[in-house]
This record gives structure tokens, sequence and C-alpha cells, in this order.
């Protein structure tokens, strides 16, 4: 074998050991996209994805068996849910915009403007123990949790498979071990959008073309940045100029509420654009209907600029900027049958 041969083969073998974890578990990814960070004390695994899918549509991780994950997180909605915010158990009223999970794994640090939150393994926490505001209401529960699940045969069998090396132990750790698995595996890179840049020209429309010239031109791109198009950083864009100086309003003042910082009063994390057109309605606060009014929202002091910019837009253009936001929706995500409740569980029908 030449030098350059060998070389090759060695290259390759690399290539495909990165997609192959170290635990053996494959992902199933569109060619050129990378495998997302995994956490080395959470090696994936298919028993720990299994058993994180059943866990994020059980409602038996709520204090009043009424609220999974899956309720406020909906698969034909991108895993967003239809309105502003959605109530807690008991209706207590929701305090922001439910986010999408497309290529969440991605996604570092979590949610609108906490920037302590770093992996999925602990967000989870947030969701089932988190009191501001109340969503499913396991505060101090968590031994409640641990034994209603170790009351399911099924279940005890599938903490076994997952987690050997803890001989299958039942609690808040490994619940959030397994829902973590799971939601690394919502991957998102089918859209229009992704098939054009793999290069089937045809399946992005000359409109969604003209679009996403518009969208880099007028500048969007600096925040809603790379292939998810987010920075994730945060900016305040100045929804909301209650004080014509783009402040926000008490009821969420964002960033500044945990770190205290004066220049962080409205920002949130740049929301990804992902499957965007499914994810309605907008802002971290749900107060926006359409794509045309999102894009016209951004007018605060680190836009500058942009709000002219947008309202100079005429009708055709606004249109195909529409097209090209419509362009990253992925039906396949959002119908795949692998990220569904699951119809069964230990070979029998699962609820
Ligand atoms: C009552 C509705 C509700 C329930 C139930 C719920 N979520 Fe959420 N989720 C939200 C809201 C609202 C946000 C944004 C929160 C914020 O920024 O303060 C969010 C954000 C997230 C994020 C951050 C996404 C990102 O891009 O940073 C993840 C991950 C997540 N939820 C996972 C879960 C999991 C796992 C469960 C179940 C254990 C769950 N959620 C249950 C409403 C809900
Ligand atoms: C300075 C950074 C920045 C720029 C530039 C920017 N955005 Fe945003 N965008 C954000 C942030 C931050 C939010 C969330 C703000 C909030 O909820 O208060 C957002 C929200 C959005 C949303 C709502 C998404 C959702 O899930 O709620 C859309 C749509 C959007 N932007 C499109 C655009 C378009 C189109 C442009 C160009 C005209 C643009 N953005 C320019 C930072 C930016």
């Amino acid at each position: 074998m030449t030098r350059g041969l060998l070389l090759g083969a060695l290259l390759t073998a690399v290539a495909i050991t990165a997609f192959a974890a170290p635990s053996g578990y494959v992902w199933h990814l569109p060619p050129g996209v990378m495998p997302p960070p995994v956490p080395a004390d959470n090696p994936m695994s298919e028993a720990k994805v299994v058993l994180g899918r059943r866990l994020f549509y059980d409602a038996d991780l709520s204090i009043d068996g009424t609220t999974s994950c899956g309720t406020c997180h909906e698969q034909h909605r991108a895993f967003t849910e239809g309105n502003a915010s959605h109530p807690g158990v008991g209706g207590v009223p929701g305090k922001r915009n439910v986010m999408a999970l497309g290529n969440v794994a991605y996604f570092t640090p979590l949610t609108w403007a906490d920037p302590t939150l770093h992996s999925l393994e602990t967000q989870m926490r947030v969701p089932v123990l988190g009191t501001n505001p109340v969503e499913m209401g396991m505060a101090g529960k968590e031994n409640e949790l641990a034994r209603r699940l170790a009351a399911d045969d099924c279940y005890r069998q599938m903490f076994q498979a997952a987690f050997p090396e803890e001989q299958g132990r039942i609690d808040m750790k490994t619940v959030g071990k397994a829902l973590a698995s799971f939601e690394r595996t919502l991957i998102s890179y089918d859209a229009p959008y992704d098939k054009a840049r793999r290069g089937d020209r045809s399946a992005m429309s000359d409109a969604a073309r003209r679009g996403e010239k518009i969208f880099s031109g007028l500048g969007c791109a600096d925040c809603h940045s790379g292939v998810n198009f987010t920075d994730l950083k945060y900016h305040a864009i100045g929804l909301y100029d209650v004080d014509g100086k783009g402040g926000y309003p008490a009821r969420d003042r964002g960033l500044i509420e945990i770190s205290g910082k004066a220049s962080d009063e409205g920002a949130m994390r740049t929301p990804s654009l992902r499957n965007v057109a499914l994810t309605g309605p907008y802002m971290h606060d749900g107060s926006v209907k359409t794509l045309p009014d999102a894009a016209r929202g951004h007018a605060g002091r680190e836009t500058s600029g942009l709000k002219a910019k947008v309202a100079a837009l005429d009708a055709g253009e606004m249109a195909d900027l529409v097209a090209f936001l419509e362009s990253l929706s992925d039906r396949s995500f959002v119908t795949n049958p692998d990220f569904a409740l699951p119809r069964m569980a230990c070979g029998k029908p699962n609820y």
C-alpha cells in the first residue's frame, strides 16, 4: 500500500469512529452531520433512549398525573405548544413560551435566559421540580417519583437494561440521564434548506432562495447564525420599548434576573430558527403571532437600524423572507414515529 493510500485508510477509519460512539450506539444522521456532544458520564445507548422516550411521555412525572414533558413539547409542533405559554399542574400560569427541542443536543446554555443550565441531564429538574413557575410540581417529591416508577415491572426492567452498572437504580439522576439520551436523538437536519445544501437544488423554492439572501443581507444571521440559526448568546432585541430605550416589563426582565447586570435587561438567548414556521406563537413570552411580526419585533439597542430595514421591505420581499424561514421546516422530524409517544413498552401496549 502506498503511503497516500494508507493515510487515506487511516483518515476513513477516524471519520467512521467519530460517528459510532464508544458505547456502540449508532447515530442516524444525514450525510455530513456530526453527532452532538455527549457527556462522558452518560454515554448513549439504545436502552437509555427507549427508556427516556417512555419517561418523556409519562404524566406520572407530575404531581397529579396530568402533565408529561410531551404535554408542553408536542412533536407535530417541533416540540413546542401552540399557546403563548402553557400552565403547569393545577393551572399555575406559565411564564415563558415553550421552546422547540430540535437539535437541542447541540445547545448550551439551555432555555431562554439561564446561563447556568448547561446539561440536559440537569435541565429536566427545572420542569419536574421547579417552582418559578411550577410546571410538573414534584418539588420535594423525588422519592415519590422513584417509588411510582419502581412500582411498574416494565420500568424496573428498562432501568436495569439502561443502567446495568448502577444495578438499575431509579432516581432523579438516572431519570435525568435517560431523558437526556432521548432528547439527544431529536435531530432535525432534513428540511428543504438542508436538502438544497446537500445538492438537491430543487428542494428550495426560488422565493426561499431570495429570502435567504434577504436574511443575510439584513444581518439576521449575525445572531441567528450557523447551522442551527442561533449564536446561543443573549441579546436584548427591544421587543417592548417600554421606556424608549428597549427596556422590558417587570414580569419578565430576561437575563438580568439571574446576572443582576443592568446591560442584561431584556436579554434572551437567540432562539434557533429550525422549524420556526411550526413553532408559533413567537418570542420568550409568545406575544407575537406571525413570522413577519417577529421580524418587525427586533427594535432595540442591539439591533440598531434593523427595525427600519425590515419596515422598508416591500410585500414581495417579506413573502420571500417568510418562504426562507418556511424552508427550515423538517417534515420528517415532526412525523418520525421514533420520537412519538411509544405505543409499546416491554412488548405490551403502553397506556
Ligand atoms: C408546563 C410546560 C412544560 C413542561 C411540562 C415541560 N417543559 Fe420544557 N420548556 C417549557 C418552557 C416554558 C421552556 C422555556 C423555559 C425558560 O426559558 O424559562 C422549556 C424549555 C425546555 C428546554 C430548553 C430548550 C433549549 O433550547 O434550551 C428543554 C431541554 C426542555 N424544556 C425539556 C423538557 C423536559 C425533558 C421535560 C419533562 C421532564 C419538560 N421540558 C417539561 C415548558 C415545559
Ligand atoms: C441582535 C441579535 C438578533 C438579530 C440581528 C436578529 N434576531 Fe431574531 N431574535 C433574537 C432574539 C434574542 C430573539 C428572542 C427575543 C425575545 O424573545 O425576547 C429573536 C427572535 C426571533 C424570532 C422568533 C423565534 C421564536 O422561536 O420565538 C424570529 C422569527 C426571528 N428572531 C427572526 C429574525 C429575523 C428574520 C431577523 C432579521 C430581520 C432577526 N431575527 C434578527 C436575536 C436577533
